[in-house]
């Protein structure tokens, strides 16, 4: 008896945790973002399986909030393209993500700037390390101020740093988070800590 509730908890979880599924809105989003960087064409990214399943190549790409609607609709939280081979720009779509706060696209060739628009978004987390985006330092990046984590590495910006990138407040607390890499560097010794002018340093050194 024990062992038939045992399986029945077990089964029931089960089913809870399938019914979940992403908001279409944002289904159709992915679709079109996907299809802007050119990863349909790839067909490794199955859109007749819920991305929020954590089946198949969603399961390294995306990842979930499935509290909404007493646990019944998932937003899109977390999403990694990483050496994909992506060349085109950066979408603009990612802004429709209204819950998304990691964004990691690296290793790829995505060329051009920061689109304008994602002034709006409210990522907690951004790398764009090793693509080819150029031009100015996107001073859409200043907008972010949700931003704690921001690797802009490995790209061909050029120029300076505007002085209102200290609208970043957040930034400050990245070398606590990234506490064995390079960027400890810059943050980490006795007069690091919330100092904008390290801050400055930093970005500095993101920029080649
Ligand atoms: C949603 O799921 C969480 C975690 O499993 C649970 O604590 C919470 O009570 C659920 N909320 C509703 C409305 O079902
Ligand atoms: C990217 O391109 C390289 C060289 O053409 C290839 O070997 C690799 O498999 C590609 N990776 C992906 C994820 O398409
Ligand atoms: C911030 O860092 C700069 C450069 O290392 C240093 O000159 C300055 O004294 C520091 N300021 C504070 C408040 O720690």
């Amino acid at each position: 008896m024990k062992k038939l509730a045992f399986f029945l908890i077990l089964y029931s979880n089960f089913t809870f945790t399938q019914s979940a599924k992403l908001d279409k809105q944002e289904v159709k989003v992915l679709a079109q973002i996907w299809g802007k960087l050119g990863l349909t064409e790839k067909r490794r990214w199955d859109f007749e399986e819920d991305p929020c399943s954590g089946q198949g190549e969603w399961q390294f790409s995306v990842r979930c909030d499935c509290s909404f609607n007493k646990n019944s609709t998932c937003r899109v939280t977390a999403i990694y393209i990483i050496s994909e081979n992506v060349s085109t720009a950066l979408p603009v779509e990612f802004t429709k993500l209204l819950k998304l706060e990691v964004l990691d696209v690296g290793q790829n060739y995505l060329k051009g700037t920061i689109p304008s628009e994602w002034a709006t978004m409210r990522l907690i987390t951004l790398t764009l390390e090793d693509n080819r985006l150029s031009g100015p330092f996107p001073t859409t990046l200043t907008s972010i101020t949700s931003l704690q984590y921001l690797n802009i590495r490995g790209n061909d910006f050029s120029g300076l740093i505007p002085e209102h990138i200290s609208k970043l407040n957040n930034l400050e607390r990245l070398y606590s988070i990234f506490t064995y890499n390079i960027y400890v560097y810059a943050f980490n010794n006795p007069t690091g800590k919330n100092n904008r002018s390290k801050l400055y340093t930093f970005l500095k050194f993101c920029i080649k």
